[in-house]
């Protein structure tokens, strides 16, 4: 018995029975946004109608219900990630804002003239361009560790930059980009011994493996929700306790305060120092019961699915796509369930519209990496991701759905292929 039976799982997603012109949706995009079981949708309609309130304000049942199952979400959180603390769980929108927050907040008060942040070639932009802002503004140094051809962070280059004494390194855990699942603790104790704060850019990790932010040993770990089974607008920052004690608000309002006087205004504990105003209180439920789904399958059932998937697909596009070329390491050892790819001569925005006709979805473009699209000599690329609910059928569509789009591009159907390739 497999760990996982993708057929069961799929009866949880209500978008599985749409009819996509007599076919079921082959969903290969779960980089950019994962699908929502039923259980995540039911938590955000029963907040919504049955006990909808604003949190820690009302006195009276449905508000004490509505705080009572806010918090509970944030102490499954921490308990998701192996936080100590459900107090260090901060709820933001997605990943994005939780970086800008820590950019923003410590950023601000910590960084000085000439300092040195180290990043990555990896980087999706929300890990770029909070601290390009923040560098510009304090006139510090960003620095970057380089790639090697197959995709992986080049640990000399990690460890030269070292030697500039960063004052925070923050990373990727796995690549939104090309699927590389970085040696996250290794890095982190490189990092930590050379003085620096970490921030590990999660995103791409939380919904596809165990995390457990203490035995990573960093000191911020972000990610969004909707990649992870939960609801867009949900999302969560973790900072060891003494830094968010330290951290200097990052946005001013309601919910945030102690006490408010006209010209001074005592803030909240945290995290609630750091959640102004009414939050997005349905999303955050909602995120509770997508962790609580996925804890019920296990996050090593998860990862297991997907690497086996993953393998299946790199063996079987190689196999059955002729001149397919692929980025990322080779191994699914050190490759998350995301497989990006080009067809030459043809451009991913006509691969993904030729594909979307058999009902096969993928993401086609930059995905939000143009440094590293750089680095890898392309404009744009095909990519194509898993989740629980992928499987081999999935693959093989995408598969035949390839070739389809190789002949149509041999001379086969021209006229009706789309016209990307010339931009
Ligand atoms: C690695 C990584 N970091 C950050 C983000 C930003 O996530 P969001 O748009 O949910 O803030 C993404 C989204 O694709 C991502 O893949």
């Amino acid at each position: 018995m497999p760990p996982i039976d993708p057929q069961l799982i799929r009866a949880d997603f209500p978008i599985f029975e749409r009819d996509f012109g007599g076919r079921r949706l082959a969903y290969l995009d779960s980089a950019a946004t994962s699908l929502k079981p039923r259980p995540v949708i039911d938590a955000v309609n029963d907040y919504n109608s049955r006990y909808t309130a604003n949190v820690h304000r009302g006195i009276y049942t449905t508000g004490e219900e509505a705080t009572a199952a806010y918090e509970a979400a944030r102490v499954t959180a921490a308990r998701f990630i192996g936080a100590p603390d459900h107090h260090e769980i901060v709820f933001v929108r997605n990943a994005t804002e939780a970086i800008n927050l820590v950019a923003y907040s410590w950023g601000r008060r910590n960084l000085r003239q000439a300092d040195t942040i180290v990043l990555t070639e990896l980087e999706h932009h929300a890990n770029l361009v909070p601290w390009q802002l923040l560098s510009q503004e304090k006139d510090a140094d960003l620095e970057f560790v380089a790639i090697d051809d197959d995709g992986r962070l080049n640990q000399q280059s990690f460890e030269v930059l070292l030697r500039t004494r960063p004052k925070l390194v923050a990373f990727t855990h796995v690549s939104n980009g090309i699927g590389t699942i970085n040696p996250v603790k290794e890095m982190v104790a490189k990092a930590k011994a050379a003085g620096a704060l970490v921030l590990i850019d999660g995103a791409q990790a939380v919904p596809h493996t165990a995390v457990d932010v203490v035995d990573l040993g960093c000191d911020f770990y972000v990610f969004s929700g909707h990649k992870v089974l939960g609801p867009t607008g949900s999302g969560a920052l973790w900072a060891r306790r003494e830094l968010l004690e330290e951290m200097p608000p990052f946005m001013g309002g309601g919910e945030m305060i102690r006490e408010v006087h006209l010209r001074r205004t005592t803030f909240n504990d945290v995290p609630w120092k750091f959640e102004a105003g009414t939050p997005d209180i349905a999303a955050a439920i909602g995120l509770g019961a997508a962790l609580d789904y996925l804890t019920a399958i296990g996050m090593d059932h998860v990862r297991a699915h997907e690497r086996a998937l993953t393998g299946y697909a790199l063996e079987t596009l190689q196999e059955h796509v002729p001149d397919i070329q692929i980025y990322g390491p080779p191994s699914v050892d050190d490759r998350a369930g995301i497989v990006t790819f080009n067809l030459p001569g043809v451009h991913p925005h006509d691969v993904a519209t030729l594909l979307d006709r058999e009902a096969i979805a993928i993401r086609a473009g930059h995905h939000c990496t143009q440094p590293l699209h750089e680095r890898l000599g392309e404009t744009a690329t095909c990519r194509a991701s898993f989740n629980v609910y992928s499987d081999r059928d999935d693959i093989d569509r995408l598969a035949a759905g390839l070739r389809k789009v190789q002949r149509v591009f041999a001379g086969d159907g021209v006229a009706t292929a789309p016209v990307a390739a010339s931009r």
